[in-house]
């Protein structure tokens, strides 16, 4: 950073709701425009340039009911000039630089809703990708009640469209949650998390090249993974939130682009978790400290009833490697100021809701899937899923209903989010190998056995983390649609530099 930030000066936003523009018989209809704008993100800081959805940053928050099916048009309004610099050595063909295409992360959505990422379009539609279809998204959202997220997808340059700013969440609400009398209202509050870097004059920072370029790489060239000095809450720079004595829901989304976090307390207090990725969970889990890559989410209570009048940070420990003058450990502040307004009658519920394990009696399919690192032509490291890049032909083809296993294998020395669309997964197991022994000779000598996910793992989820010299086992059924997705890293700058594959779902009937 070159300036110092003072922390806590400003306090958090809440994400407004959008209103629909008009009801229509096949549900309300939206309009959202993503344009470039200015918005304040610190007190001492100049207005930032930003992308973002009707002209703020997060998105405006979309709060829909389960089986209330809505449309969105999502207007691309932006310059013909990108924000951030772009490479275009890692794109397959010549295609114009601010090119959109949104993605509802978590959703069950027909294929051509989903934001393919070459489904892109520019202003006006003017020119549109291999696989654009339609204008004007349909969500049916079925789903059980979920926090959700929308944000950028646009074919190698997701990461500079999102760290530009656009993204936003997206709420489903179903019956189940209203009966488990939660914090509500004023008191559920969704918290975007991120990282970001910034310039003297207060624009965003994005590195062109990696640090010590060699002089062959390309310029703009890819970095292997951003890190932002800086941590910011919907849209503010480590906020402050006024609380009351009393207990507050969050829905907590780790936006970043490559950074994820070990989120606890100083005051040692604990969260409640009481949902993942896909909704609820069976029963609510304490936890002392949360974990969350890129794209998870936790929806979480927080009780401030015994710590009226104190101050409490919101930490992001970052282990004993870290330098000093690290300041992303500090993620916001909550001041248990208010008085209460009234007595607290919500609760911390012990059993949530039901959750039906996947039968795995008739298991038609086993992938066996590696994450593989290998080098591109210009010596930069290219990190792959099962060997294979974007353009490759698709592998990944389950049938329409199957349910199927995917073992994902890591075999390198960090963890990776990994995501699937159009489907909610449940973690099986993970188990430990010997990564040094695999890398000498490709044998498979497992150091431990199985283990079951965490106890707030026990949930529907979209992205799971696979960790360094692991297989990750997950089981999945394949509806309620048939078409093209695509499942990847969801490490911005993996996904943009084919960490990323087609998933095509077959209707075996009519086969491709
Ligand atoms: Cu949140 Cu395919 O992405
Ligand atoms: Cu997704
Ligand atoms: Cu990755």
């Amino acid at each position: 950073m070159n300036r110092k930030l003072k922390k806590f000066v400003d306090r958090l936003p809440i994400l407004k709701t959008l209103k629909p523009k008009r009801k229509e018989k096949n549900g309300d209809y939206y309009e959202v425009r993503m344009v470039e704008f200015e918005q304040k993100l610190h007190r001492d800081l100049n207005p930032t340039k930003l992308w973002g959805y009707n002209a703020r940053f997060p998105g405006p928050l979309f709060d829909v009911n389960q089986g209330n099916p809505i449309q969105v048009k999502w207007i691309n309004d932006l310059p013909d000039k990108h924000l951030l610099p772009i490479d275009r050595s890692i794109l397959h063909h010549d295609i114009p630089d601010v090119r959109t295409v949104v993605h509802l992360h978590g959703s069950e959505t027909q294929s051509d809703s989903d934001g393919y990422p070459e489904a892109w379009y520019t202003k006006n539609f003017k020119s549109v990708g291999e696989f654009f279809t339609r204008k004007v998204y349909e969500y049916p959202n079925h789903q059980r009640g979920a926090t959700l997220w929308y944000h950028d997808h646009a074919m190698g340059i997701t990461r500079l469209n999102v760290y530009a700013g656009l993204a936003g969440m997206y709420i489903i609400r179903d019956k189940q949650e209203t009966t488990l009398n939660l914090p509500k209202d004023q008191y559920e509050i969704p918290l975007m998390i991120i990282d970001r870097s910034f310039n003297e004059d207060g624009s965003l920072s994005y590195p062109s090249q990696p640090n010590n370029p060699q002089e062959s790489l390309p310029n703009p060239s890819i970095i292997p993974f951003f890190l932002g000095d800086t941590i910011l809450v919907n849209g503010k720079v480590w906020p402050f939130l006024e609380v009351e004595p009393r207990k507050y829901r969050f829905r907590i989304l780790n936006a970043s682009n490559s950074r994820g976090y070990q989120l606890y307390f100083d005051s040692g207090q604990s969260f409640y978790q009481i949902g993942t990725d896909g909704g609820l969970l069976e029963k609510t889990v304490k936890v002392n400290k949360l974990a969350i890559e890129p794209a998870e989410r936790a929806d979480v209570i927080i009780d401030f009833s015994n710590f009226s009048g104190q101050t409490i940070l919101l930490k992001n420990d970052l282990g004993p490697n870290a330098s000093p003058d690290d300041e992303t450990g500090d993620v916001m502040q909550f001041k248990v100021s208010l008085p209460l307004t009234g007595e607290d009658k919500s609760s911390i519920p012990q059993y949530l809701s039901t959750i039906p394990p996947l039968t795995q009696n008739n298991i038609t399919t086993f992938r066996n899937l590696k994450l593989v690192g290998s080098v591109d032509q210009y010596g930069r490291p290219l990190l792959l899923l099962n060997n294979k890049k974007w353009m490759d032909p698709a592998t990944e083809k389950p049938h329409f209903g199957a349910t199927e296993i995917w073992s994902i294998m890591n075999t390198m020395g960090f963890p990776h989010p990994i995501h699937i669309h159009l489907i909610q997964f449940h973690i099986l197991n993970r188990q430990p190998f010997d990564l040094d022994l695999y890398n000498k000779d490709g044998t498979i000598i497992f150091t431990g056995p199985p283990v079951p996910p965490e106890a707030n793992e026990r949930g529907w989820k979209d992205t799971v983390t696979v960790p360094p010299a692991t297989i990750t086992r997950l089981i999945m059924k394949f509806a309620p649609y048939t078409g093209q997705y695509v499942w990847h890293c969801h490490i911005l700058e993996h996904e943009d530099h084919d960490m990323m594959r087609p998933l095509i779902v077959i209707d075996p009937k009519n086969d491709d």
